[in-house]
């Protein structure tokens, strides 16, 4: 008889071990230790074996149902608190979490356009330094120390004879002296000025351009600028030359885009023009030239510098530069 007890005991145990829910458990419960289970009617046959076994059959079975209420009892609880994990916790009707992606900042991707273009026409892209000489920024472009030409930009100084570079003007003196004629470069990068409002950053990006060849004339420079414009916007976008002034350049324009944004009728970006500047260019002065060893009798050239945010801002429609620069992801992930 004892050894049934402990038969009924490690039934029990083995079919708890393999079960998985709270029902299966409640189950056994009722196999076992219900009105008909195992374990009761082991306790209710009990006064049917001989006297002398009766005491200790009796304490073993109470023992075994104690351990079996209890055993029952933890693995429910065991049981019901996983299920929770996977209902409660988790809200299978919510809608998945999406990674964000990264992208290119407008400013590179515009960048990288134009550079596309101007590769297309044959043009080498080369970098120069942000941290400049006073001679690369100013002196080899015919601006010598007190000419008033260095009021046109605000220079921050890092000390006396080096600056944060105010354009990428200087990258042709830079490239010139390394390489002889033909030359056909652009140079992209960042430049620094003391200027902040609508249109002005204190830190912009240009690209720079350089061509310089025999029989290089004017018209070259307008049919190669009107290209490129329509090559970034479309081939009604028109462009205006203005008479202007730069050392480095003579005779020297600058180029207005007709407003992208409002067509030439007037807007915020365009100031209510109609038009909107995007770079400084001309025919490369001579006394660059000579500052540099080239022959003035053999070659002409044209250079220009186009602001990068500008061209971003026609393209995009964006009316405030400085939004380029707040870095405020729900702007930059747009692009
Ligand atoms: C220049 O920087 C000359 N180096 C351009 C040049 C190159 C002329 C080669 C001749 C030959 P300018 O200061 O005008 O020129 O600047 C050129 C362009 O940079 C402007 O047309 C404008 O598009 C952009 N720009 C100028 N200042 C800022 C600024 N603070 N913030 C954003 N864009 C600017
Ligand atoms: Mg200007």
């Amino acid at each position: 008889m004892e050894n049934t007890i402990e038969r009924i005991y490690a039934d029990a145990m083995d079919a708890l071990a393999s079960a998985t829910d709270v029902d299966g458990v409640n189950e056994l419960s009722i196999q076992y230790l219900g009105r008909k289970g195992r374990v009761t009617h082991f306790l209710r046959n009990i006064s049917s074996l001989p006297a002398e076994e009766r005491p200790l059959a009796g304490k073993r079975a109470n023992e075994i149902k104690r351990s079996l209420e209890n055993e029952f009892k933890k693995a429910e609880e065991r049981l019901t608190s996983s299920t929770q994990t996977v209902t409660d916790r988790i809200d299978v009707s919510l809608p998945g979490r999406v990674p964000e992606k990264g992208s290119l900042h407008p400013i590179t991707q515009i960048t990288n356009r134009i550079c596309n273009i101007f590769s297309q026409m044959g043009f080498d892209v080369v970098e120069g330094p942000e941290v400049e000489t006073d001679y690369y920024n100013f002196e080899a472009l015919n601006i010598p120390k007190n000419h008033p030409a260095r009021d046109m930009q605000d220079t921050f100084y890092v000390s006396d004879n080096v600056v944060l570079r105010t354009h990428t003007s200087p990258t042709q003196p830079r490239v010139m002296e390394k390489r002889k004629p033909p030359v056909r470069i652009i140079a992209p990068g960042k430049v620094y000025r003391c200027d902040s409002d609508l249109t002005h950053t204190p830190m912009f990006h240009q690209v720079e351009g350089l061509l310089v060849d025999r029989h290089v004339s004017f018209s070259d420079l307008k049919g190669t600028l009107a290209a490129f414009v329509h090559q970034m916007f479309d081939e009604e976008t028109t462009l205006r030359f203005r008479p202007s002034f730069f050392p480095f350049t003579e005779p020297s324009a600058e180029v207005d885009i007709r407003c992208v944004i409002c067509r030439g009728k007037g807007c915020r970006v365009c100031s209510h023009t109609g038009w909107l500047e995007v770079l400084g260019s001309g025919m490369v002065h001579p006394a660059v030239f000579e500052n540099v060893g080239y022959d003035t009798s053999q070659y002409t050239g044209f250079a220009f510098g186009m602001g990068v945010e500008r061209i971003a801002m026609l393209k995009y429609g964006i009316d405030d530069i400085r939004r380029y620069f707040d870095n405020d992801y729900r702007f930059l992930s747009q692009f």
